[in-house]
């Protein structure tokens, strides 16, 4: 293994003749591949940090965060929020920053245009390339909040777009709600490597999800997955036994909706035997928005 601090390249990167002769502007890419490329053929296989992390230290933290933050902020609890988010910007103040920008949109294209414009969350610089917002009807009678966006979905700037979200939009269509949906995430950026999104980054987010519903005004909300579930409804269960039982979501406009965890549908795909329990989900929400119209 060669570490790519111990190799002095001539220049910090090597240069084309064609960046020399100034006859086009310089490409940060173009000389970040070159370099790159440069540490490739020198054998390096391995990229270090100028400073060592303790990731043991970093977990810890991460499961000794209340497990009701992101909920809890969604409630108006930021004092829950006590991490930092680095570059200078603790999670509290991120969060509060979030709640003035998400209440001053009045629409959901405003509120698509200021999570556009929202710099504070940790993984819009993890490698994201854009924000994965929604996708759907503005005026659904359903909202689905999923995990957070994957690679398909970060490549689309739309959400459930990959193979799961394929998958989603089957069963949809199979209950008759194809066109009932407005479908978001916990959070609007591809976490790295897909991992799941930290409390801090949902907390971070939650505002914008939380004014995204008021927007909205669905009748009822779906939590798709173990990680909207936790991030939503700060229970410590997980989702196989939050599946299927309906509870509340009030937010800080009082208004408590329907709301029903259910299985994820990348969950799914691994798991095909659990596929019925996700149609039981379907149905009792095809059933419940038939109630809440007042249908006999
Ligand atoms: N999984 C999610 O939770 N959300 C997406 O948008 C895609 C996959």
């Amino acid at each position: 293994m060669v570490k790519p601090h111990l190799l002095h390249p001539p220049c910090n990167f090597p240069i084309r003749k064609d960046e020399l002769s100034r006859s086009r502007p310089f490409e940060p890419d173009a000389a970040l591949t070159s370099l790159l490329a440069f540490w490739a053929e020198a054998g390096v296989d391995t990229a270090y940090a100028e400073q060592p992390v303790n990731r043991l230290e970093e977990g810890r933290r991460r499961l000794e965060a209340p497990t009701r933050t992101a909920a809890a902020v969604v409630r108006g609890e930021p004092s829950l929020v006590l991490s930092s988010v680095g570059g200078g910007v603790g999670t509290a103040s991120a969060v509060a920053i979030a709640r003035d920008q998400a209440r001053a949109a009045g629409s959901l294209e405003d509120l698509a245009a200021a999570i556009e414009a929202f710099e504070l969350c940790p993984l819009r610089t993890m490698g994201a390339r854009q924000s994965v917002f929604s996708r759907g009807r503005p005026d659904a009678a359903v909202m689905l909040i999923g995990e957070g966006p994957g690679a398909d979905e970060d490549l689309q700037g739309l959400p459930f777009v990959g193979k799961a979200g394929k998958l989603l939009d089957r069963m949809l269509a199979a209950a008759g709600l194809e066109g009932e949906v407005f479908i978001t995430n916990t959070v609007f950026w591809r976490p790295p490597g897909n991992r799941t999104p930290t409390p801090e980054e949902q907390a971070i987010c939650a505002p914008f999800v939380a004014r995204a519903i008021e927007l909205l005004d669905p009748r009822l909300l779906v939590l798709v997955g173990g990680a909207a579930a936790k991030a939503m409804l700060g229970r410590p269960e997980g989702i196989l036994s939050l599946r299927g039982r309906w509870t509340e979501w009030t937010g800080e406009d009082g208004h408590a909706r329907p709301t029903l965890p259910t299985l994820h549908p990348a969950f799914l795909l691994r798991q095909p035997a659990a596929k019925k329990q996700a149609w039981t989900d379907l149905m009792s929400i095809a059933a419940r928005l038939d109630r809440e119209r007042g249908s006999p």
